[in-house]
């Protein structure tokens, strides 16, 4: 394990480096999730970073009028070089930082947008990244963010709290009992709007919904 709790290469089986990738890039490639980041990608606008971009799933869904280039920062060279033809055919200028969200080589005060979608549920640790998004936001600048985790219903957080160590492993680290409002609003941002929500069809314990925006400031 790296300092900030990314697997390594080397401490990572066949799996977890190949396998894994693809399976979760296919299901964040799903239409359930694709209409959930509908609700939030195409508000980015100016210079965007991404956390976790992974395969590119939100690249087509960015409007090409409003950004000006988007950064995508992620660890896992296996999981952003699934998305190389979202990245050739990107209306925008696309650079991907091969680092963890938890220490970005990015300038501070550097972002008109800093997006983020199904990635803090799989960043090792959650609050320092959540804190690098805050250090790296113009004072003018928003956090758009569409995630899963903790539910709002004390029974199904207890059965996620119960699952998660079996999940984790099987879901490329994914952990479905984070509050994603605790984690913003611990880092000093301000939640603008926060939809809570399970969409249609979808199990409770794995896709509860957190969709909104936050701000430097309210
Ligand atoms: C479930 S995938 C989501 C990918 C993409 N955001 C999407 O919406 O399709 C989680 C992503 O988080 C990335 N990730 C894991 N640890 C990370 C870290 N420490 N910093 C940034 N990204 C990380 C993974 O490599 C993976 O690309």
């Amino acid at each position: 394990m790296s300092e900030s709790g990314t697997p390594t290469d080397n401490s990572r089986g066949f799996f977890q480096r190949y396998v894994s990738p693809r399976v979760v890039s296919a299901v964040c490639g799903c239409r359930l999730c694709g209409r959930q980041r509908m609700k939030v990608v195409p508000l980015a606008e100016g210079v965007v970073v991404e956390i976790g971009i992974g395969s590119g799933h939100n690249l087509p869904l960015y409007d090409p009028s409003r950004v000006t280039a988007v950064i995508g920062v992620d660890p896992d060279p296996v999981f952003t070089s699934l998305g190389a033809s979202r990245i050739a055919e990107a209306q925008f200028p696309v650079e991907i930082l091969t680092e963890s969200a938890e220490a970005v080589s990015l300038d501070t005060v550097f972002a008109d947008t800093v997006v983020t979608t199904y990635a803090f549920c799989t960043i090792p640790n959650a609050a320092e990244a959540m804190m690098e998004v805050r250090r790296i936001l113009k004072p003018s600048g928003r956090l758009l963010f569409c995630e899963h985790g903790r539910s709002d219903s004390p029974r199904t957080a207890a059965l996620q709290d119960r699952l998660n160590p079996w999940w984790k492993p099987l879901a490329g680290g994914c952990n479905i009992n984070r509050n994603l409002v605790d984690i913003i609003s611990g880092s000093g941002l301000i939640i603008e709007q926060c939809a809570t929500y399970v969409p249609r069809f979808t199990p409770e314990v794995v896709g509860f919904h957190y969709v909104g925006s936050a701000r430097l400031q309210g």
